[in-house]
């Protein structure tokens, strides 16, 4: 999977682009992440890539010109299934547009800042939006990272056998079941007999069963 994500603020991706799970994959070749600085794509001698809102209000607006001209230069090379405008008013983002989002080959995410894009954009360039929750970041940053870390994992080959994604909470609308590691007893705090029993039909059984457990009792909302 190729990722190009366009940001006013290229640094912020440095740390969390290159660690871990994400790092993995970028080494093993399965996805590779460009990032783009909307500054270098304005024709303004101040770089500025933002103005005043029409008709008023706080905030400023992204322009659509450094945004088109970017998307333009990348669109000449690759062809995107999606581009993808992370926005608070978007589709909100679950396991299931993850696990769809995962098998696409080409995708572009734009990062707003500020009170948002100008509406031209999002009417003419972009072909999906996508919000990570009902709260208001300071910019699409953080939710591009979430976003490309919730597909990028997802991607066949990324994570081995032990960390399966198909053991994930919400991969069958269920959260996963409880884990434990040794000591088998902690202070007296004992791990479950079942997982020490080696019997793997029964230990399957009891996953099964928390699993179901715990979704009735913490997100009955998945069951239905
Ligand atoms: N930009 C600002 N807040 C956001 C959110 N909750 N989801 C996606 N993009 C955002």
């Amino acid at each position: 999977m190729r990722l190009d994500i366009i940001t006013c603020l290229p640094e912020l991706f440095e740390g969390p682009m290159n660690q871990s799970i994400v790092k993995r994959s970028i080494k093993k070749g399965l996805v590779s992440i460009h990032i783009h600085n909307l500054r270098d794509y304005s024709t303004d001698k101040h770089k500025k890539v933002d103005d005043y809102a029409f008709g008023g209000g706080a905030g400023m607006v992204l322009s659509i010109e450094p945004i088109d001209a970017c998307i333009s230069k990348l669109k000449e090379g690759t062809d995107y299934e999606e581009i993808i405008y992370l926005t608070p008013d978007g589709d909100k983002l679950d396991q299931a547009t993850a696990n769809n989002l995962s098998l696409k080959r080409n995708l572009i995410l734009l990062c707003g800042h500020y009170k948002g894009v100008d509406q031209r954009v999002r009417e003419h360039l972009v072909t999906k939006e996508i919000s990570i929750g009902d709260y208001v970041l300071s910019g699409g940053e953080l939710a591009a990272m979430v976003l490309a870390d919730s597909l990028i994992r997802l991607i066949p080959g990324v994570l081995n056998d032990e960390s399966s994604a198909l053991s994930d909470s919400f991969q069958d609308n269920l959260l996963a079941p409880p884990v434990f590691t040794r000591p088998a007893n902690y202070k007296g705090w004992k791990v479950p007999d079942i997982l020490i029993s080696g019997h793997e039909a029964k230990v399957e059984e009891w996953r099964n069963e928390q699993a179901l457990n715990r979704t009735k009792k913490k997100r009955p909302d998945l069951l239905k």
